[in-house]
């Protein structure tokens, strides 16, 4: 019996079976239309976010001009996982991401986990991302129309809010975006992320002219301690290139597009990040910048320019922009969630496809109500950082998963190959751990909380509902 419970933690869910099952849930399948490019701009779209218009300001004041190091620092762990994710995701070319990844090989309670922390990477951070949204919508207001929403409606609690309305309403908006469907939900977010390319070069271009090399000296006030704590912090800025990974079953050629996807991704905002990290602190000191700058950008080419209108185009430019990594998360998490929820993990109302648009319906509500109310109340800072143990964490396990796979399935077919394999998933494992270690212990303690908190729902739920554990106990039956 016991030896029953402890074998039934670690089963694994066959590749082939996964595979197959995949698009169908309650209600229907998803409808297979996105390219390549559309696939690309999804997972830039879910990356190039506040990470960069907020996040970077309040990481500066760690590491002085080398932020533009923790970056690099960060891009390098994204690579090697970016690496192994474009592995599975050619592999197991399903929805559930990370998660369907574990469950094949390390089994469902580390699946389980991994999904669990998919939460953060995904529901958590849609809710920093649309924090991060109101301070640059403010910033718009205040400079365009010389009006702001009030503070008790537009900041967290501890910064004198009462409730974070603004963050409310971009959640809102784009849950009802991703109601109409996957097709209208990638035109809309190709669009958006077009447009932030181009207002992240024209940030480039303005700050570079303002650029003095005195800023960046000393270039290392702060050590490489300095360094990894800033790298810590900008890592939340990378999150989203795995994105596409969500997409597996609305793709038309998932096979060869997902892998190119999600490495073509990387390489686009690793450049974006390098430039406008560059630009920033040789353009401004970087004593200017400390945590309570806000909308960090748009200060710095005030500061460069003395007028008002480029950060005013950059203030709007922002809004649009960090809408759209709230579309393609959001979407990102429901489709996660259909897929545990086709595995019986957690209630079938997630998998539930409601045939007019093919989307999950339900799914997609619930998941926008949970993002509004943690936006609505959490601390951005808080929230970024939740953000990024979660999803380290679940990237380690990506890149372990690629390992395995290798030795369980070496013969199935895969249409791209991590490269200098075992090198890179082993790297891979060893950055994230690094990258973790940088985080502060208040994190770490939410972390083990919330996987506390999982393990809990696990025994009580999950395990019991599991589909893969109720068709073995019928097999053994017969
Ligand atoms: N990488 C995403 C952002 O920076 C989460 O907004």
């Amino acid at each position: 019996m016991a030896s029953g419970f402890w074998h039934g933690l670690w089963r694994t869910k066959p590749v082939d079976a996964i595979v197959r099952e995949s698009g169908h849930g309650e209600g229907g399948g998803l409808r297979r239309s996105m390219g390549l490019i559309q696939l690309t701009f999804f997972s830039v779209g879910a990356t190039l976010g506040t990470g960069i218009f907020v996040v970077m300001g309040e990481a500066t004041p760690l590491a002085g001009p080398a932020v533009v190091l923790a970056f690099l620092l960060s891009a390098v762990t994204a690579l090697f996982s970016a690496l192994s994710y474009a592995e599975l995701a050619g592999t197991i070319p399903v929805s559930g991401s990370s998660y369907s990844y574990t469950y094949a090989t390390m089994g469902e309670l580390v699946a389980w986990v991994c999904g669990w922390c998919l939460l953060l990477e995904y529901g958590v951070s849609v809710s920093a991302v649309a924090v991060g949204w109101g301070q640059y919508l403010n910033d718009f207001l205040d400079k365009a129309f010389g009006f702001t929403i009030p503070e008790a409606w537009s900041q967290a609690p501890d910064k004198g809010g009462v409730l974070n309305l603004t963050a409310v309403l971009v959640v809102a908006a784009m849950t009802l975006v991703l109601l109409r469907g996957a097709t209208e939900s990638a035109r809309v977010n190709t669009f958006m992320v077009f447009f932030k390319i181009v207002l992240l070069l024209f940030f480039c271009a303005v700050a570079f002219t303002g650029f003095q090399s005195g800023n960046l000296e000393p270039f290392l006030p702060l050590g490489v301690a300095g360094v990894s704590a800033a790298g810590a912090q900008v890592f939340f800025s990378y999150i989203g290139f795995d994105a596409a990974s969500t997409a597996g079953e609305e793709a038309k050629n998932p096979r060869r597009d997902l892998p190119l996807a999600i490495v073509l991704s990387l390489a686009v905002v690793t450049a974006l990040y390098v430039l406008v990290a560059l630009a920033s602190v040789g353009a401004m000191p970087w004593q200017d910048l400390d945590d309570d700058t806000e909308a960090s950008l748009s200060a710095i080419l005030s500061d460069v320019t003395g007028e008002a209108w480029p950060s005013l185009l950059l203030s709007a430019g922002a809004v649009v922009a960090i809408t759209s990594v709230v579309l393609t998360v959001l979407y990102g998490q429901t489709r996660i969630l259909f897929a545990m929820s086709r595995d019986g993990l957690i209630p079938s109302i997630f998998q539930r496809v409601a045939p007019k648009y093919s989307v999950p319906a339900a799914n997609t509500i619930i998941v926008g109500v949970f993002v509004s109310v943690l936006a609505a109340l959490v601390p951005l800072n808080h929230l970024t950082d939740a953000t990024s143990i979660g999803t380290l964490f679940a990237f380690a396990l990506v890149n372990a998963s690629v390992i395995i796979l290798r030795r369980t399935r070496p013969d199935l077919p895969r249409s791209f190959r991590a490269p200098l394999y075992p090198v890179t998933p082993v790297l891979g494992v060893f950055f994230c751990l690094y990258v973790m270690r940088g985080l502060r212990p208040v994190t770490w303690l939410v972390f083990g909380l919330w996987i506390l908190g999982g393990l809990a729902v696990y025994l009580a739920y999950s395990r019991r509902h599991s589909r893969l554990r109720r068709g073995r106990e019928l097999s053994d039956a017969r």
